[in-house]
């Protein structure tokens, strides 16, 4: 290794002097031999590892077969711990803390003797977190991913992390279902280590990594438990230690063009609308400009090739046993760039090359795809003047283009306080409004925008409703559910002035989300408009309020759009 240029380790760890004997001597007390200073490259291993995030929490695990592989290959291996977010848990929203744990991953990179990263994240959050953080600091980086839940099975019958939540929870509250047979049902879902194993967020942010090629092939569908997960883990850690000495940093892999093949995958597999603002802000923190309009146009002719809940029927394991996403990138392949260059040298057409479907009922063909729209809809009009977005794969068609009443409801404690109402003002061509559950609203985000319908309305047999909101959804939930309505309610957008019984057109395929009131009146109750309190005036939160950007750029601090690189900072004594 004598002849490549020093590694970035090198500043802490190749010198003869007193900085020298403070980084070797410590890192000896953990039985690391001296041979390992030898200019080797350093890996972190990033990890969101912890029992309060339930789908990362093998990482710990999985990290041994990352360390094996960087060994192996000849590279030093540090595994570290960042801030880990457990949806489940975590409150407000994981979401009001995935801009602190990038900023916890890219501080941790830069301060610290790294040459590069594997990432290891599962849950929603943890992988747009680890992304954009490494993405800031910019040094070769590899995602691996924690890995689906083996199908959730109850009674016969299938059972989806999430998607069938929602029913369940339903079928209790209108009598259909029992009490036991709900807690037997929760005892069925989540039967392995993993993440949730529907098209929701941990799967569509794993799959997304895996199209931009930051992530090994079949990244995103190797059950959590598969050995061949293990396998690939072993397998980012050669590469890894080869990115590092070929001097490839992350920005050479996710590119504008493989945020692009991101976009259209995430219409091919029916991805979750949580996407959306996770790649908008991972492309800030490359310094790329990518919009919503970026989404709606890529989007638009990509239909949903994959039979998977929320959307469909099946569930990952079906999806890992059909071929994977490399066989359901291989239909899309007219429509990627194939160029784009992968964590292990290969191109995306390679890739491809190999791939095989080995069933047709879960993944479909381009000429007869699972469902014509995949793309996620960018709906603009003066209700969304900065935009907002739909889900069309998970929407009923008959409501794709409907007029209705708004029944507005301020915020989530008062719609769960009157939704259920016998004597609620609604039908089921209402529109249910919902107010505060942006960014500084809720505050965080949340994924509330799917709400439940009225219960009236439930018994008599109604299953969907246009529902409007500026919060986000879950990727595992379903229905004609408007989103990200930017600028939110909270800071004044036209989504605060909606009154009941105001009528608002939808229509998905001209994109148009319109108020029907009219200026003159809409500037009066403007006028009229207070902003409510701030949710906090000290701590994060205070930092979250003062720095967040609106959905349609991505939820993210302005101060942290664009990357810093990794300068070896100066020395601490
Ligand atoms: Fe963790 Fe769904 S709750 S992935
Ligand atoms: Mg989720």
């Amino acid at each position: 290794m004598s002849e490549r240029k020093p590694l970035r380790s090198a500043r802490w760890f190749g010198r003869p002097d007193k900085y020298g004997f403070y980084a070797r001597s410590w890192m000896r007390n953990q039985g690391i031999p001296s041979e390992m200073f030898d200019g080797r490259p350093v890996i972190g291993i990033c990890n969101t590892w912890s029992e309060l995030t339930p789908c990362n929490a093998h990482l710990r695990q999985l990290a041994e077969h990352v360390k094996r592989g960087i060994l192996v290959a000849g590279g030093l291996p540090l595994e570290f711990p960042v801030m880990s977010l457990g949806e489940t848990l975590v409150r407000p929203t994981a979401m009001l803390y995935r801009n602190q744990v990038s900023i916890d991953v890219e501080e941790t990179l830069r301060a610290n003797p790294i040459d590069g990263v594997v990432l290891l994240a599962g849950c929603d959050k943890t992988t747009p977190a680890l992304l954009m953080g490494a993405a800031s600091v910019d040094l070769p980086t590899i995602l691996v991913s924690g890995g689906p839940m083996l199908n959730g099975r109850v009674r016969g019958k299938p059972v989806g992390s999430g998607t069938d939540v929602i029913r369940f929870a339903e079928a209790v509250q209108i009598g259909t279902m029992s009490q036991e047979e709900f807690y037997e049902a929760e005892a069925s879902m989540s039967r392995s280590p993993g993440s949730c194993m529907t098209m929701g967020t941990a799967s569509t942010m794993a799959s997304l990594a895996e199209a931009m090629g930051i992530a090994l092939p079949y990244n995103a569908t190797w059950p959590a438990v598969d050995s061949r997960r293990a396998v690939l883990a072993e397998k980012s850690g050669h590469h890894i230690v080869d990115l590092v000495r070929n001097d490839v940093p992350m920005s050479k892999i996710v590119t504008r063009e493989a945020l692009e093949n991101a976009i259209v995958v995430n219409g091919g597999i029916g991805g979750s609308t949580n996407a959306v603002v996770h790649l908008i802000a991972l492309a800030g923190r490359l310094g790329l400009e990518l919009t919503l309009d970026d989404w709606d146009r890529l989007g638009r002719i990509v239909p949903c090739l994959l039979d998977l809940m929320p959307s469909g029927q099946f569930l990952m394991e079906e999806f890992c046993y059909a071929g994977g996403l490399p066989a359901l990138m291989k239909e899309l392949k007219p429509l990627l760039h194939g160029g784009c260059i992968t964590v292990e040298g290969a191109t995306i057409a390679d890739r491809l090359e190999e791939a095989e479907c080995f069933d047709r009922t879960v993944i479909r063909t381009l000429e007869e795809p699972f469902k014509p729209l995949g793309g996620i809809a960018v709906l603009r009009g003066n209700l969304a003047p900065s935009g907002a977005v739909i889900k069309p794969s998970a929407a009923s068609p008959e409501l794709m283009k409907h007029r209705g009443r708004a029944v507005v409801f301020e915020n989530m404690p008062d719609f769960k306080k009157r939704v259920d109402d016998p004597d609620l003002d609604v039908d089921a061509d209402s529109i249910l409004v919902l107010k505060h559950g942006g960014p500084i609203g809720y505050p965080g985000m949340p994924e509330i925008g799917n709400m439940p319908l009225p219960k009236k309305l439930r018994a008599a047999g109604v299953l969907d409703m246009v529902r409007i909101s500026d919060a986000r959804m879950s990727g595992t939930a379903f229905g004609t559910v408007v989103l990200h309505v930017a600028p939110e309610a909270a800071i004044g957008g036209p989504l605060a002035l909606v009154r009941n019984g105001d009528f608002i057109e939808l229509d998905v395929e001209a994109r148009s989300l319109h108020l029907d009131v009219s200026e003159a009146e809409l500037a009066q109750r403007r006028a009229e408009w207070t902003p409510p309190p701030p949710h906090y005036d000290r701590g994060y939160g205070r930092m979250f309020l003062d720095n967040v950007q609106q959905a349609d750029r991505g939820v993210d601090f302005g101060f942290l759009v664009g990357g810093s690189g990794h300068p070896v900072p100066a020395e601490s004594a």
